[in-house]
């Protein structure tokens, strides 16, 4: 399988122009798209999520447990699922994060009740009863429609533990993991769609050198093996190494100089890179609820680095595949805030509001121009941990301004990308500069033209003049997300303070206009 079965596509890639000269409110800001013009696909990974055993993503936002008095199928919440399966959430990494490092997977299979309670060190060191181990995760995966993304563990785990593990996931042949898994009440091979080999294995994943990493990469990528017929030739299941998460490039210099020359023994198609949003710095400070337009400004203005991150690392990766054969998969990202206040700070729950949602929007826009290279992307994490798209406490659930932008990014996966000019001026916050609008445009397999505005000027609404050549739009409909404030959340209490809602657009004479509200998100589609 190749990363959305597009390796490299010439042509358009960056076409989005941001004029240095501020607007003044109420003037209109223009944009020209050429509908003809397609640049990469918009891999559908780039949506991706990544769930980790840490404080109550999986326990308590997953699973529940069969005998839960919270609905559920086989322990696994029916309000989540229901809620994820709507996002089309194309995988799933698991089970870790620095906690992918410290898993033994033997502790988390077999029958329940049976298996051994372990501490989780890096998170908190609670203790875990494993009730959540590989069964339980392919489960959640298949009931909410999606694909394993797993995390083997490099740095206290062996060549021969990992082999295993695969092994029991994939093998169809009559061995012994499989007849275990079979015992265990799945006779069929899982697939696994995405194996990451290691975490962050420059810092909690064992501080290794990148040359010591390498060492372990070639071991690792050769002898932890998908045996699932299924997943032999065209959807072999993508091997991910460990990639940096600064913008020096050592590492990445090391890993894809070897890769360049590397034989038949070993190989990856993606490099991991992580980053994050903390705006103040270490450790994050950032409140996730209760701030103003200065913080709103200066977060924003902080996620805007993702796209030099990324081309800091794509010139390394440039250099040694011309062909961008290896992928590069920001397999976590996403806003770190403070902890809430009252919870216990080794669980990273924190409120998510619409400033957070348009975080998203610029983080995806930016992956989206870099799809030729960027497919495949999580942002951290799924449920009750970061950036989530989900709070739970106890039997309820909220869903978040993130589910939402998520929400209606749907349409853009695996969309082709189409180049966008854009003129629309900057806005001042606290002294500094920030682009008062971005904007994504894409079409989808039916020929249909999406377009995605995010105005980030969190006072101003702008009217927007679009020319849209190559195509005779017959008529636009669209949805857009703001609220009152930038820190407007939902809560239990009250969960729809922040939803998409209709939007009026007009389209007549190759020229689609609109009004966007101040802080919003909207995505608009118009049929040929
Ligand atoms: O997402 C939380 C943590 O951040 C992950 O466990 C780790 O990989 C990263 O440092």
């Amino acid at each position: 399988m190749k990363f959305g079965g597009v390796r490299f596509v010439p042509g358009f890639y960056v076409l989005l122009l941001v004029s240095t000269v501020a607007l003044m409110a109420g003037e209109t800001a223009h944009l020209s798209i050429d509908a003809t013009k397609a640049g990469a696909k918009i891999d559908r990974n780039l949506f991706g999520q990544f769930a980790e055993n840490l404080g109550h993503g999986l326990y308590e936002g997953i699973w529940v447990g069969p005998d839960s008095p919270i609905p559920n199928t086989r322990g696994i919440r029916n309000d989540v699922v229901t809620a994820l399966r709507a996002l089309q959430v194309p995988n799933v990494r698991w089970p870790g994060g620095c906690f992918g490092d410290e898993y033994h997977w033997r502790k988390g299979v077999g029958p329940a009740g049976q298996r051994p309670a372990t501490l989780n060190s890096s998170w908190g060191g609670v203790v875990d009863d494993n009730s959540f181990g590989t069964e339980e995760f392919m489960d959640f995966i298949q009931q909410i429609g999606s694909q394993a993304y797993v995390s083997i563990n490099v740095g206290s785990g062996s060549p021969q533990e990992a082999a295993e593990w695969l092994e029991y996931m994939t093998a169809a042949k009559p061995t012994a993991m499989a007849k275990e898994r079979a015992a265990n009440g799945h006779p069929d091979p899982y697939r696994v769609g995405f194996l990451g080999i290691g975490n962050e294995s420059w810092g909690c994943g064992g501080n290794m050198t990148p040359e010591y990493y390498l060492s372990q990469l070639k071991i690792y990528s050769h002898f932890a093996r998908n045996d699932n017929p299924s997943q032999h030739g065209a959807n072999q299941m993508l091997k991910i190494a460990v990639g940096p998460g600064t913008p020096e490039t050592e590492w990445t210099e090391t890993i894809m100089k070897a890769w360049q020359h590397h034989d038949w023994s070993w190989n990856i198609d993606g490099l991991s890179l992580h980053w994050y949003t903390v705006a103040n710095g270490w450790p994050p400070s950032t409140p996730s609820t209760g701030f103003g337009v200065q913080d709103y400004g200066k977060t924003l203005k902080s996620t805007l680095f993702m796209d030099e991150f990324l081309r800091k690392h794509e010139s390394v990766m440039d250099e040694y595949d011309p062909q961008k054969k290896v992928a590069l998969v920001v397999d976590e990202w996403g806003v770190w805030h403070a902890a809430l206040h009252g919870t216990n700070p080794a669980f990273l729950f924190q409120q998510n509001s619409l400033r957070d949602a348009i975080l998203a929007s610029l983080n995806l826009n930016i992956f989206a121009r870099h799809a030729d290279r960027v497919r495949m992307a999580n942002i951290a994490q799924m449920i009750n941990v970061l950036q989530a798209m989900i709070l739970t406490d106890k039997d309820k659930m909220v869903l978040t301004p993130t589910y939402y932008a998520y929400r209606m990014y749907v349409p853009f996966q695996d969309a082709t990308f189409v180049p966008v000019v854009l003129d629309a001026g900057t806005y001042m916050q606290g002294g500094e500069s920030l682009p008062r609008v971005d904007a994504l445009a894409a079409r989808d397999a039916s020929g249909k033209l999406w377009l995605e505005i995010t105005n980030l000027d969190p006072e101003q609404p702008i009217d927007l003049d679009a020319d849209i050549a190559g195509m005779t739009a017959k008529s636009a409909k669209g949805k857009t997300l703001t609220a009152p404030a930038v820190d407007s959340v939902n809560t239990f209490e009250s969960p729809n303070a922040v939803v998409p809602k209709p939007v009026s657009a007009s389209v007549k004479g190759g020229r689609l206009a609109l009004t966007l509200a101040p802080k919003s998100v909207t995505v608009v589609s118009m049929e040929p």
